[in-house]
């Protein structure tokens, strides 16, 4: 693969091959599309993957209902848990299977978007979970998938990866194949509306981090980094005003939207030293995918600012700064304004605030240095040192 073909200003891009899912239905109110499109997908039964939560805020029983409304039969698991793992998704399959479902409906945030992924590949194949993790490994298309982020954060909804953990390892086994598109995502701001502030900033972090992680990337390419830093300024505009009045349908379309754009880069770009250095707090430590990501999103900018100057000064006019003059100030300036939006929806600055003991790091370093398909995008190459200094500075 060709990432430039020379070193100077002027220089052609690599090769890029985007795909996306079968549809994407977008906008305020587009879960009422949902009983049509559904049925142009297939007339089976349907299972809806969700969790305990959404089920009690009376959310799966509206997209039951719709479902139900296209005279299709719809059953529920609602057992998904946060940062599902392998048996979480043995347990949905059960269901899949019991109920004989032909469509699996993923409701939620990206732990119900990744189980329901997961499951549908699994359901049409004999293989285990773990045969399947890696790039590339799955074999088949598996049962259709139709998906409904009710989180702005993870853009699973549009992304082939689906990552589930290995809480006996301690590890976050990640899978990525063409064939985890989904078939039908309906993105509906309105569905967010009931996202606590906590997650709404935690998750609107991450959709952050994938879109700064995506633009500044080793293998960055300018069709997705139009999106990408667009994604930037919408984040920049809308997550305070989401955390602060999460009924805001302007200010939640705009972080839908944002989320979404990251989702999309994830395939033909895909994340970078954030996302290595996350997942041993998550994995060892339990500590959430958008708040592990969000934590550390500020020192591994400061890290990599000397080698993406120019776009870190983007970064800083997407997100409103005002008063750096010279490109080196502005590409400062972009860390700072992170670090002001991290604070202002309430993320906690260090390590130590979510109680992380400091003995763990040279464990995570090498835990974080074993996740080359990301370290290997980051645009500084990063050495065990480096990472055991990234964690020291955010401790
Ligand atoms: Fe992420």
């Amino acid at each position: 693969m060709m990432e430039r073909m020379n070193k100077g200003e002027r220089s052609v891009s690599r090769i890029v091959e985007i795909k996306t899912p079968g549809a994407i239905v977008f906008g305020v109110g587009a879960c009422e599309k949902l009983p049509e499109r559904i049925k142009a997908l297939s007339n089976g039964a349907v299972l809806i993957v969700t969790d305990a939560g959404l089920v009690k805020a009376g959310t799966a029983k509206k997209i039951k209902d719709l479902v139900s409304s296209a005279g299709l039969e719809a059953g529920v698991f609602d057992g998904v848990e946060p940062d599902p793992d392998k048996e979480n998704v043995y347990k949905c399959l059960e269901m899949v299977k019991s109920t004989g479902a032909q469509v699996l409906l993923g409701l939620g945030g990206g732990s119900s978007l990744d189980v329901a992924k997961t499951a549908a590949v699994l359901s049409v194949s004999e293989g285990r979970l773990a045969d399947y993790v890696g790039i590339n490994k799955v074999a088949k298309k598996g049962l259709p998938t139709v998906l409904l982020p009710t989180t702005s954060g993870t853009g699973s909804e549009v992304s082939p990866i689906a990552v589930i953990s290995d809480k006996k390892q301690h590890l976050k086994l990640g899978i990525v194949s063409p064939y985890l598109y989904c078939d039908l995502a309906i993105v509906d701001p309105g569905l967010t509306v009931s996202c606590p502030a906590g997650i709404t900033a935690s998750a609107g972090m991450d959709a952050l981090t994938h879109a700064i992680e995506i633009y500044t990337n080793k293998f960055s390419v300018p069709i997705i980094d139009a999106i990408e830093l667009e994604a930037i300024r919408l984040i920049g505009r809308h997550l305070r005003k989401c955390v602060q009045d999460g009924t805001d349908l302007v200010a939640r379309e705009g972080m839908s939207l944002a989320a979404l754009y990251g989702g999309l880069g994830l395939g033909p770009v895909n994340t970078a030293a954030v996302h290595a250095l996350a997942y041993p707090l998550g994995g060892t430590f339990d500590v959430a995918h958008g708040l592990a990501n969000s934590i550390l999103l500020p020192y591994v900018m400061e890290f990599n600012r000397p080698a993406r100057e120019e776009k870190f000064a983007k970064i800083a006019d997407a997100l409103g700064t005002a008063g750096a003059e010279s490109m080196s100030d502005k590409a400062s300036a972009a860390v700072k304004a992170v670090v002001d939006l991290s604070r202002d929806v309430g993320i906690p600055k260090h390590m130590r605030d979510i109680n992380i003991p400091a003995d763990a790091i040279p464990e995570m370093a090498a835990g974080a240095m074993k996740v080359t398909r990301l370290l290997n995008n980051n645009p500084r190459e990063m050495t065990l040192g480096d990472i055991e200094g990234i964690y020291r500075l955010a401790y």
